[in-house]
């Protein structure tokens, strides 16, 4: 609970980070029906042509489609990259990789300069934040090559940050590195570097530039004030000290993934909340089990000893004001930023969205932690393409799902609803309010599927599927296995497909399969399916973020393999879906040795990919076979190093065909 040397290094979203598993229920791992299966893959090729996807497209097109994607091979048209490890970042042959944006470079006219020396709050507002994650693009005029870049700063790193930070100390006979504590300078500069940037960017002669000038360039941090509204605003849960309204909340942490929504907003995840949090609840307190469902406090950061909204003992209600999903008007650069109550509250991973065909909004949204659940949010109010003003309170009212994976591959979502079900005030539920500040309680009740991490969730508009990253689950026991985490000790992750009923997103139930299980194909006990196509570099481990393409394509970043884990860096892999190519997979771009891939995401004309590389240099002992630790013990060793190329910074990376075109065509 109290912030330790190992703590502030933070090193990585994996197993230390997350703490322990926290959902104390022993509903629906199904352990007791592993029962083999029929197969699951005929099963759903013969519902495929029922789920009929749009209603355009007739069925027999589909199976003529994917016959002739299997007649051509992979859709993916590129020379694969081959795996390795080394402190740079590589791209597949014909492409260049182009660093656009890096942690601490200015943003506005006005920004100044980075220097690791002279960090400060001030400074660090001006400039881009750290540990870049979520990347979004809103066209300016419909343009495919000048708009807004969004993204996400999920978390800080101060070993990596701060020159002099790392000390090497004897520990039990052996060398060991501590981090020393944080000044408050400090921790506010970790404050600054947290949230999102807005940004224009904009193509010329084929290259991304940064427009310094942009009108609408932003930083949001852990300080910008921003509103609570849908059902949880102004209750008694969520008033403070500070705010006795219960509705205005200082900041945004931990943004992970996010998405942006068809009316041109950005969305940000706020996913790992509890490490902000300090202190000790009083004695009693009300909160204590919906806290502890969370695993709140971690306190890997020390900021609640100098703000008291991070500190348990002083404002007690404030982690309920975390743990959302927050909304950005990108076109006013004054706008409130809103924490959209209605969508829940649990560890956010992301929140992509699609239009479903009555015009209702649909989020897919991941609860990543070990055994927690899959969630959807269906708005009450449909999409207005024409009227952008119209779409700006959607998200505050709608249905929150969660799924409940069945044996016989069907899926389930059910609605969390105050008063239904088991969600009344026999269990503690006096509202919706309550039922969405403890939603992962709600969805204990109902039953929902205990996940292996679930970690971005795409929805595919081309074929009205949905991917479900499931990152990893080294905790699953044997009696814990179900269809849906088909794997004991999953260490490197699965895939799930989802195809919603009558192709229609906003379905309350739908088919599923799982779509690949991870892994090196070539160590049986593994148990991957990457197809026999799959090249000795094709195959990953620790599924993250995706993207799908506008060809439909699905692309997939990783997160957690390493030298010890996978024996090649993360990155950003092209996965066949369709056809007999299908769980076919190639690499197309690598991160240097210590970060994870974030982002991906395509401009919409397909003609660049934009990732994000986080974290790069973290983990000592990996980087030192290349002549370089990770940390420095003062700043005479590390910074005159310091060159801007360096893969030390957390960075944003266009990735374009040489010569031009479309990526992988
Ligand atoms: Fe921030 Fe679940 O990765
Ligand atoms: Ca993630
Ligand atoms: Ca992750």
């Amino acid at each position: 609970m109290t912030v330790t040397p190992e703590t502030r290094f933070r090193t990585s979203q994996l197993e230390e980070n997350d703490g322990p598993p926290v959902n104390p229920t022993d509903n629906r791992t199904m352990g007791e029906i592993v029962a083999a299966r029929f197969s699951r893959r005929g099963f759903l090729m013969g519902s495929l042509a029922v789920s009929a996807i749009a209603a355009t497209v007739s069925p027999l097109a589909l199976v003529a489609a994917d016959e002739a994607r299997a007649a051509e091979g992979s859709a993916f048209k590129f020379d694969e990259l081959e795996a390795g490890i080394d402190d740079k970042h590589h791209v597949a042959p014909g492409y260049d990789a182009d660093v656009l944006l890096r942690w601490g470079d200015p943003l506005f006219a006005d920004s100044p300069e980075f220097d690791p020396a002279k960090q400060s709050a001030e400074a660090q507002a001006r400039q881009f934040g750290y540990n870049n994650d979520y990347v979004g693009y809103i066209p300016i005029d419909g343009s495919a090559e000048h708009g807004l870049l969004v993204v996400n700063h999920e978390y800080t790193n101060p070993h990596l940050m701060f020159p002099g930070i790392v000390k090497v100390v004897e520990k039990d006979g052996k060398k060991a590195a501590e981090v020393a504590p944080l000044s408050k300078e400090q921790v506010d500069v970790e404050m600054a570097a947290h949230g999102g940037t807005i940004v224009e960017i904009r193509k010329e002669a084929g290259k991304w530039q940064v427009v310094r000038e942009g009108k609408l360039n932003r930083r949001i941090t852990s300080n910008t004030e921003m509103a609570l509204s849908g059902p949880v605003a102004g209750h008694d849960r969520v008033k403070t000290n500070a705010d006795p309204s219960g509705a205005k909340v200082i900041g945004t942490v931990n943004n992970c993934a996010g998405g942006v929504t068809p009316w041109g907003t950005y969305v940000m995840a706020e996913e790992n909340i509890h490490g902000y949090f300090s202190g000790e609840l009083p004695e009693g307190h009300q909160e204590a089990a919906n806290y502890k469902r969370l695993g709140i406090p971690e306190g890997a950061y020390e900021w609640g000893a100098h703000y008291d909204r991070f500190n348990l003992a002083k404002e007690p209600n404030e982690p309920n004001r975390f743990g959302w999903i927050v909304e950005v008007d990108v076109n006013d650069p004054n706008s409130v930023p809103r924490k959209r109550t209605a969508m829940g509250r649990f560890k956010h991973e992301g929140a992509e969205s699609i239009v479903a065909k009555d015009g209702r909004v649909v989020f897919y949204l991941g609860d990543d932690e070990r055994f927690d659940y899959v969630y959807k949010f269906v708005t009450a109010g449909k999409f207005n393409p024409n009227d952008r003003a119209a779409n700006m309170d959607l998200l505050d009212d709608g249905t929150l799902h969660v799924a409940k994976f069945a044996e016989d591959g069907s899926v389930e979502w059910m609605p969390i609803v105050f008063g239904e079900g088991p969600l009344t005030a026999e269990n503690g539920f006096a509202s919706q309010a309550d039922v969405l500040i403890e939603t992962r309680r709600a969805a204990d009740l109902l039953g929902a599927t205990k996940m292996d991490r679930p970690e971005d969730i795409q929805p595919n508009a081309g074929n009205g599927k949905v991917y479900v990253m499931l990152t990893n689950n080294t905790k699953r026991k044997a009696d814990q296995v179900d269809a849906a985490n088909p794997r004991a000790e999953n260490a490197f992750g699965h895939i799930i497909e989802i195809i919603e009923d009558g192709g229609d997103f906003a379905a309350a139930r739908g088919k599923w399969e799982v779509l690949l299980k991870c892994g090196d194909p070539s160590v049986a006990d593994v148990g991957a399916t990457f197809s026999t196509a799959t090249t000795a570099h094709g195959w990953f481990g620790m599924p993250d973020n995706c993207a799908v393409d506008s060809a439909g394509r699905l692309w997939v970043a990783t997160d957690g393999q390493g030298p010890k884990a996978t024996g090649r860096t993360d990155g950003l892999w092209a996965v066949d879906t369709e056809g007999a190519a299908r769980a076919t997979s190639k690499l197309f771009f690598r991160v240097p040795i210590g970060a994870e891939m974030c982002g991906p995401l395509f401009a919409p004309d397909d003609q660049t990919a934009f990732v994000a590389v986080q974290h790069p240099g973290d983990g000592g002992e990996d980087w030192e076979g290349f002549g370089r630790p990770s940390y420095y013990e003062d700043p005479s060793t590390r910074w005159p190093d310091f060159k801007p190329d360096m893969p030390v910074r957390p960075s944003v990376v266009a990735i374009t065909k040489q010569g031009g075109g479309k990526i992988a065509v």
